[in-house]
C-alpha cells in the first residue's frame, strides 16, 4: 500500500521540463525523505544472482577455461554441416615427416567419447601429428605455465603390415606451442608405452606472448598412435582449480556479487528433442567419461564444464546454486518445429527420470555413505554443496503433456526432499497462455516459486515498473530468471540499461515477492553470438563489460536485506518538476550500511535534496558510484570504458543535495558510527 501511495507521489509530480541537460537548477527541485527509525519491509537478501546458459559460447570456448577446441575429436557433421570429429585440428608434416591421421572409434577411451585420432607416422621428419587452432587462437602469456594432458595408446612401431603390428619400444611424443611462424613458444616430450590408453601429462612455460597461437602434437616415431582428450588449460585459473574457469571472466562474474547461479541454462536444458535433454549425470565424472552432445544453439558443448564445476564455482564465489532440470519435455522450437516441437519423455521413462531429478539432490546434499553423495566425495567434495532451490523447467508451453510430467517431477521432490523449494515455470513470457496457464499450476499445486522470462523493450520497463505492486503475496513468489531491455537494433546502450536499472528499483520495492532475478544471457563470445544483447562480451584474452553489466554490478554490490520506502515531494521552492526518476532504498543489515538508488532515464538532470531521517550518527562521507553518458552510448573492443562508473564521496549529512545527472544511476551508499 505504502509503495502504491510512493508511486502516485512520483507519478503525480511528472511535470514537463525543456529537454535541455546542460540547464542545472541551482537548488533542489524535490525532497527525497527517507525515515531511518521506520522497521522498513524485509525483503530477499538474494534478489540478485546470475543466469549462466552455454548459449555464444558461453562454456566451452568461454567461460571453461580449455584452450583446446573439439579436443576429444566428437564434433560432427549433425552439430554443423561443415563441421567432422577433425575440425579445428589439421595435419601437421614437418621436415620431411610423411603419414596421415585417421578417426576411428575402435577402441574407444569411453564409451561415452567414442571417436579418436590416429597417427600413422612412415617416415617421421621433423614430427608428424595434428595441430589444433583452439577458439579463434590460442593466447599464451609470456612465463604462464600451461598444463597438457592427453590420453594415447600405441598401435604399433616401425611398419605396419596387416595385424595389430609389433611394438619395439615406446613412441616419442614432442608437444608444442607455436606461432603462425611455426616458431616454438614452449614445448614438453613424452613417451607412449604400450596399447592400453594411458594419461600423459605436462607443464609447457610460455616463451612468448602471443594472441593465437597453435598447440602442435607430433609424433617422433614411425608407427601408429592414438590420442584422445588433448587438453590445454591455463595454470591460472579461476581460485586455481583444475579442469577450471577462466580467471577474467570469472572474475568479472564474481565481481557482479551474485547470490545465486541458475545454470545450465536456458533453452539448453530441455534441449533440442528429447534425446538432446541436459541430463545432469552425463556432466560428473572425469571429463574423458562425459557425454559431450550438440548444443541447442548449433555447436558443441563437451560437458567439461558439468555440474561439479558449476556447483564449486557457485561455492567460490559464495553464490547459491540454482540448477534448472528439464521437466520432462523439450524446447518447443526443437526440430524446426517453431513453437510447436515440444514432446515429453514416454511415460514408462518418467519413473527413471523422476529418480534422475532426486538423485541430484542426492549428490549435491547426501552424506558420503549415499550412493550418489559418495559420488560427489570421490570428486573431492567431502561436505555437501548445500542445494535449496530446484528449477523443473524452462519457458515450456503449459500443457497436458508437460503438466503430467512437471507434476510427477514435483511430487517426488515434494515428497522425498521437502526442504528443496522447487521453482516451476510460467513460460517464455510475462504475459498470454503459457504465462497464465503457468500460474495456474502455480496456484493450484501452491508452488513456493515461479519463474518469469521476458525481453522487452527499454520503454516497456518503464511502462511496467508497477508490474509487482499489484501481486498476490499470499501467491507463489516468483524468481525473474531471465530479463533484458531490447532495443530494436539489439545494441547494449546506457538507455538500455538504466531502464533495466529503473526496473531493478521496483524489483527492490517488491523484494518481499519477487525473491530472485538474473540478467539474461550473461556470456558472448565476439564472433561466435547467437543472441544480443548480452551482459559480457569477450574474446580470446580480453573482456568488454556492457553499461548492462555495470548497472547489474552496481545493484548486485549493493543489495540489501529490507526495503525502506522513500517519500519524493517537489521542493517548496522549485519551478522545475521532477522528470520520472526511479528510486529504492535499502538497509544491508549485516553492514548497517543504508544504500540509496536513483537511475534517472530522463534527458534533464535532478538536483534534489536527500533527507535522512531517524539517524543521528550517519558518516558524513558517503560513497557514491555513477554511471552516466549519452543514452546511446555502447562499449565496444574499441572504446570499452565508453560508459563505465565513477566512484567518489560525498560529503553526507542528515540533509544534503545531490545532483542527479541526465541518463545516469546514482547508488550511495551511507555507513553509520
Ligand atoms: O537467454 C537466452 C534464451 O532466452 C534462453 O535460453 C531461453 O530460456 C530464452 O528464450
Amino acid at each position: 500500500m505504502k509503495s502504491t501511495i510512493l508511486f502516485l507521489v512520483i507519478a503525480a509530480m511528472i511535470l514537463f521540463v525543456p529537454n535541455d541537460s546542460a540547464v542545472f537548477a541551482q537548488s533542489p527541485v524535490a525532497v527525497v525523505s527517507i525515515d531511518l527509525a521506520q522497521p522498513g519491509k524485509s525483503i530477499s537478501p538474494d534478489l540478485l544472482g546470475i543466469f549462466f546458459e552455454d548459449i555464444n559460447y558461453a562454456a566451452d570456448g568461454g567461460l571453461y577455461a580449455e584452450m583446446v577446441q573439439n579436443r576429444s575429436f566428437e564434433y560432427q557433421a549433425t552439430e554443423r554441416l561443415d563441421w567432422t570429429p577433425l575440425t579445428a585440428w589439421e595435419l601437421v608434416r614437418y621436415d620431411g615427416g610423411r603419414g596421415s591421421l585417421k578417426i576411428t572409434d575402435a577402441v574407444p577411451l569411453h564409451p561415452n567419447n567414442a571417436r579418436y585420432v590416429v597417427v600413422e607416422t612412415q617416415q617421421p621428419g621433423g614430427g608428424v601429428g595434428l595441430a589444433n587452432s583452439g577458439f579463434d587462437g590460442i593466447p599464451i602469456k609470456s612465463g604462464e605455465q600451461y598444463d597438457f594432458s592427453v590420453f594415447a595408446r600405441q598401435l604399433y612401431t616401425g611398419n605396419r603390415w596387416g595385424g595389430p603390428g609389433v611394438l619395439e619400444g615406446p613412441a616419442k611424443l614432442v608437444v608444442r606451442l607455436e606461432d603462425a611462424e611455426r616458431k616454438v613458444l614452449g614445448e614438453a616430450s613424452f613417451e607412449i608405452s604400450g596399447r592400453d590408453w594411458q594419461r600423459l601429462a605436462g607443464t609447457i612455460t610460455a616463451a612468448g606472448t602471443y594472441p593465437a597461437a597453435r598447440l602442435v602434437v607430433l609424433s617422433l616415431t614411425r608407427g601408429g598412435i592414438a590420442l584422445d582428450e588433448i587438453s590445454l588449460f591455463p595454470r591460472k585459473t579461476f581460485k586455481g582449480r583444475r579442469n577450471g574457469l577462466r580467471a577474467d571472466l570469472a572474475q568479472a562474474i564474481a565481481d557482479l556479487k551474485p547470490k545465486f547461479v541458475r545454470f545450465p541454462g536456458g533453452c539448453l536444458v530441455h534441449g533440442y528433442g528429447l534425446g538432446n535433454m541436459y541430463r545432469w549425470k552425463d556432466s560428473i565424472g572425469p571429463i574423458e567419461q562425459r557425454r559431450g552432445q550438440p548444443n541447442i544453439w548449433g555447436y558443441h558443448q563437451s560437458l567439461g564444464l558439468g555440474y561439479f564445476e558449476y556447483f564449486q564455482f557457485c561455492e567460490d564465489i559464495g553464490a547459491m546454486p540454482l540448477p534448472v532440470v528439464p521437466a520432462g519435455v523439450c524446447c518447443q522450437n526443437a526440430d524446426n518445429q517453431g513453437g510447436t516441437g515440444q514432446r515429453g519423455l514416454p511415460l514408462e521413462d518418467m519413473p527413471a527420470y523422476v529418480q534422475e531429478v532426486l538423485d541430484l539432490i542426492e549428490w549435491a546434499n547426501g552424506p558420503a555413505n549415499s550412493t550418489w553423495g559418495a559420488k560427489r566425495v570421490a570428486a573431492g567434495h567431502p561436505e555437501p554443496f548445500g542445494l535449496k532451490y530446484l528449477c523443473v523447467g524452462n519457458e515450456e508451453h503449459i500443457t497436458p503433456v508437460f503438466r503430467e510430467r512437471f507434476k510427477m517431477i514435483y511430487d517426488a521432490v515434494r515428497a522425498k526432499h521437502p526442504e528443496i523449494t522447487v521453482i516451476g515455470t510460467v513460460g517464455p513470457f510475462h504475459s498470454g497462455e503459457d504465462y497464465e496457464q503457468g500460474w495456474k499450476i502455480a496456484n493450484e499445486l501452491r508452488l513456493q516459486m515461479v519463474d518469469e522470462h521476458y525481453y522487452e523493450s527499454p520503454q516497456w520497463f518503464l511502462n511496467n515498473l508497477q508490474r509487482y505492486d499489484g501481486y498476490d503475496r499470499a501467491k507463489s513468489k516468483v524468481y525473474l530468471g531471465e530479463y533484458a531491455a531490447h532495443e530494436s537494433n539489439r545494441a547494449n546502450t546506457l538507455r538500455s540499461a538504466l531502464a533495466e536499472a529503473a526496473y531493478l528499483t521496483s524489483l527492490e520495492r517488491n523484494g518481499d515477492i519477487v525473491r530472485f532475478a538474473s540478467y539474461a544471457p550473461l556470456l558472448a563470445r565476439q564472433g561466435h553470438t547467437q543472441w544480443r544483447p548480452d551482459m559480457i562480451y569477450f574474446d580470446g584474452d580480453g573482456v568488454l563489460l556492457s553499461a548492462n553489466y555495470y548497472v547489474q554490478r552496481m545493484f548486485g554490490q549493493n543489495q540489501g536485506d529490507i526495503y525502506l520506502p522513500a517519500t519524493i515531494v517537489p521542493a517548496a521552492d522549485s519551478n522545475q518538476g521532477v522528470d520520472n526518476i526511479a528510486v529504492s532504498c535499502v538497509r544491508d543489515s549485516k553492514s548497517g550500511d543504508v544504500i540509496l538508488k536513483v537511475a534517472n532515464t530522463g534527458s534533464t538532470a535532478q538536483p534534489l535534496r536527500i533527507q535522512m531521517q531517524g539517524a543521528r550518527d550517519i558518516n558524513s562521507k558517503a560513497v557514491k558510484t555513477e554511471l552516466k553518458g549519452s543514452p546511446t552510448a555502447v562499449n565496444s573492443f574499441e572504446r570499452p570504458n565508453l560508459v563505465a562508473p565513477q566512484t567518489s564521496t560525498v560529503t553526507a549529512g542528515n540533509s544534503f543535495d545531490n545532483e542527479f545527472p541526465a541518463y545516469s544511476l546514482t547508488v550511495i551508499r551511507f555507513s553509520f558510527q
